[in-house]
């Protein structure tokens, strides 16, 4: 996308930015372009929408808290909602939808966080875990489920360099789609662009909601679509626990006929940092953030969601036409004084903003909230140390893996650790199927 300077001068002027040409005597020609390339990437239909926000005129008015009712297994309901999802993944109609486009801030690991190694004896890292499970579902159901990963403009090349170095952990690479998110500008406390450089307008992600519009951008949704994809599973890079695909919660969506379906966990103490579901009224559902509920709202829910889901493929082409509500944080953000040098303040000195993808929520006609187990399937990497860290997903894996050899007659001594491979069993009864045969390596 080209733009003249001429141009960037007008509708920076227009819409009151005039400041981000402040250096433009002093930049070099390849400086110019690039700067010139990031005012042509502004929707600046969003930053009106930032800076109203900013303003509080486009405060949306909050729902009374009231925690959604969850769907639990029952036996009967088990074996007919996985053989529906088995049959859709025999179609080839399930796609994997993997979100990696975050910062990981707070793991502190200098790279994508996909490539943070988990395995105990593989040394290999997240990726691997989802890969792995996506590959198993191919020969089990004889028909690939097209992985698209969204990574951010920080960590693209390097999530692709990490799939090619580990020969796409055996997935045909026709099968795994990158595709980069959008990046949103920060405003500052006047609700102007903030330039981090002489040359360069601060921008970053723009939150697991920009997955919408980026689908859109890149094509993916019109890709999913030719290779007649119906159901959409959404997963989080930060859990190696997750069970991708689970063809019960496949075929729960399918059945229940559902736009969107929800995993909820039980939490681990009321005032556990979940996202509640509350019902709106007329069989509609929002998700409230944890920050956003007093500690007695909060308490009242027992259930929260660690954002695994299932969208049909329709809900996510109707849910994607819309405009998606701003979240907005107040941060530090680097910027370039007067000199053209980048200070990096002590105190928060402007506004990022996100947008998170269960805020369409809301408009998904029909729902299903599923309970599930949490030790089988949700210990989350977002932290250095303490809870949700490396330690304890390790340990979760460990507990998980340990519960599938005894169940597979297998016991280990509890000083001695243990992997499985995700492509070769998806569950206890399959490792136990697999050693008996005696293809399991272990
Ligand atoms: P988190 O907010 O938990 O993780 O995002 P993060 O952004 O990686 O880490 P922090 O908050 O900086 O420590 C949950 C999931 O959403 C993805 C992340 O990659 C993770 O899988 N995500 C988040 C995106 O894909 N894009 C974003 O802009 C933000």
């Amino acid at each position: 996308m080209g733009m003249t300077i001429e141009q960037a001068k007008m509708v920076l002027e227009q819409n009151g930015q005039a400041h981000v040409l402040r250096f433009w005597g002093r930049l070099d020609r390849a400086a110019r372009g690039a700067l010139l390339r990031q005012v042509a990437e502004i929707d600046f239909k969003d930053v009106a929408r930032m800076r109203q926000t900013l303003e509080g005129k486009a405060g949306a008015s909050r729902p009374v808290p009231r925690p959604a009712a969850v769907t639990r297994w029952t036996r009967g309901r088990h074996s007919e909602a996985f053989a529906a999802g088995e049959t859709l993944l025999r179609k080839g109609r399930v796609a994997a939808l993997l979100v990696a486009g975050g910062q990981g801030s707070r793991l502190g690991y200098d790279g994508p966080k996909g490539a943070f190694k988990i395995g105990p004896l593989s040394g290999m890292p997240l990726f691997y875990f989802h890969a792995r499970k996506i590959l198993r579902l191919k020969r089990v159901y004889g028909r690939p489920v097209p992985f698209y990963i969204m990574t951010s403009e920080v960590n693209d090349a390097a999530t692709r360099a990490c799939f090619a170095e580990h020969g796409y952990f055996g997935l045909d690479p026709a099968d795994v789609i990158f595709f980069k998110q959008g990046v949103w500008p920060a405003l500052d406390e006047s609700g102007r662009l903030i330039l981090e450089a002489p040359g360069r307008i601060f921008v970053s992600p723009d939150g697991h909601g920009g997955t919408l519009r980026a689908l859109v951008k890149n094509g993916c949704l019109k890709d999913m679509a030719a290779r007649g994809i119906r159901s959409v599973f959404y997963f989080q890079v930060d859990n190696p626990l997750v069970d991708i695909a689970d063809p019960a919660f496949i075929g729960l969506h399918a059945l229940g006929r559902a736009d969107m379906a929800l995993k909820l966990c039980r939490k681990n103490s009321p005032s556990e940092t979940m996202g509640a579901v509350t019902r709106l009224g007329g069989g509609r559902y929002g998700l409230i953030e944890y920050s956003e509920l007093t500690p007695a709202q909060a308490a009242r829910f027992k259930y929260g969601s660690p954002a695994i889901h299932v969208f049909s493929l329709g809900f996510l082409k109707r849910a994607a036409r819309k405009d998606m509500p701003l979240h907005v944080a107040h941060k530090k953000i680097p910027f370039c004084a007067d000199d053209g040098l980048t200070i990096k303040p002590a105190a928060p000195n402007g506004y990022k903003f996100e947008k998170f993808i269960f805020d369409i929520l809301p408009d998904a006609r029909t729902v299903v909230n599923l309970a599930f187990d949490r030790a089988e399937e949700f210990s989350p990497v977002k932290n250095a140390e303490g809870v949700n860290s490396p330690e304890t997903c390790g340990l979760a894996l460990q507990a998980k893996w340990r519960r599938w050899l005894l169940a597979a007659g297998v016991a280990v001594p509890d000083s001695m650790p243990v992997e499985i491979d995700p492509a070769y069993a998806g569950c206890a009864a399959e490792l136990k199927r697999g050693l008996l045969m005696r293809d399991v390596v272990m």
